[in-house]
């Protein structure tokens, strides 16, 4: 009897490398990689493509497969995203940190560099990838601030905090409202940015807080409030850095007109060639 059934299960073994193969097609390349990565926790997941699956690791990847199929990210089926090479810890309900979202990172890890900045504040913070990425990659020493209105995206940032070991400090804030007395040298943002029309015939964002993305009829109400009042707390010659929509950079330069304070010191385009956010200074 044993024998017997110790044969059947040999005959349905399925190796990693064999169940790779077969649902190549399914997984975006990056989602591939980054599930055998995170899941087999090796720098590459193909070194263990002659391991044998048992049942409950095959039951896992074909139970990940179909909420992946149905549209779920993959970085809400493992509960990570990898950004600016460190891994951020996250939940349903938290937004999601983007790859395109680096190159924020790297406008403002070059100012911290070259200019006499200090106190940076990271508004509309979410797990807190960008805050923890500058933190993890400066050269000096930062007093650094991230806020965000969620609760969900506080305890996301928080739980990052301690894994990275960083010292963040996160505080809850509608916008700029914790802040009317502190004076910072650079404020950076990915406030939500996408207009209203983008929603009704387009799902690809239906799992996401509807909070981190939505901003009014043109997408500009957070951006449009931000160059506003983030002049009220940074000082003099102070930067902000901030994400945008592709497709929002004229806009956006029409808001300016009407600021003789802001002057542009770059727009920056992110990876795939894309407008994706403007660097301004307070005169
Ligand atoms: C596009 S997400 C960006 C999150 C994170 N910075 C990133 O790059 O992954 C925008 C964030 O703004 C937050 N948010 C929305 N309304 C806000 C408000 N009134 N005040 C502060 N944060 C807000 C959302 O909770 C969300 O975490």
């Amino acid at each position: 009897m044993y024998i017997e059934a110790d044969s059947v299960r040999k005959k349905k073994e399925i190796k990693l490398g064999a169940w790779v193969r077969s649902n190549r097609p399914v997984f975006a390349r990056r989602d591939l990689n980054f599930l055998l990565r995170t899941l087999f926790d090796k720098d590459s997941g193909y070194a263990l493509f002659d391991e044998v699956l048992d049942f409950r690791a095959l039951g896992y990847l074909e139970k990940l497969k179909e909420l992946y199929i149905e549209g779920l990210p993959l970085a809400y089926i493992l509960g990570k995203e990898e950004f600016f090479g460190l891994i951020f810890l996250l939940k349903r309900g938290v937004f999601i940190p983007r790859c395109d979202t680096e190159v924020v990172v790297e406008r403002a890890l070059e100012l911290i560099h070259r200019e006499e900045i200090y106190y940076v504040l990271d508004l509309c913070c979410g797990t807190g990838c960008i805050s923890i990425a500058i933190d993890k990659t400066k050269e000096k020493r930062l007093k650094i601030f991230a806020s965000d209105i969620s609760q969900k995206a506080l305890q996301s940032s928080s739980v990052n905090k301690r894994s990275h070991k960083s010292s963040v400090n996160f505080i809850q804030s509608n916008l700029l409202s914790a802040f009317k007395d502190r004076i910072f040298d650079l404020i950076v943002s990915n406030p939500p940015y996408i207009e209203e029309n983008y929603f009704k015939d387009n799902h690809f964002l239906r799992y996401e807080p509807q909070e981190a993305l939505r901003a009014g009829e043109d997408g500009l109400s957070f951006i449009k409030n931000i160059i506003s009042d983030a002049r009220l707390i940074l000082k003099k010659n102070g930067f902000l850095v901030i994400e945008m929509g592709f497709a929002q950079k004229d806009s956006i330069e029409r808001v300016l007109c009407d600021y003789e304070d802001w002057q542009v010191i770059e727009w920056f385009r992110d990876y795939s060639g894309n407008w994706r956010g403007v660097i301004l200074k307070l005169g």
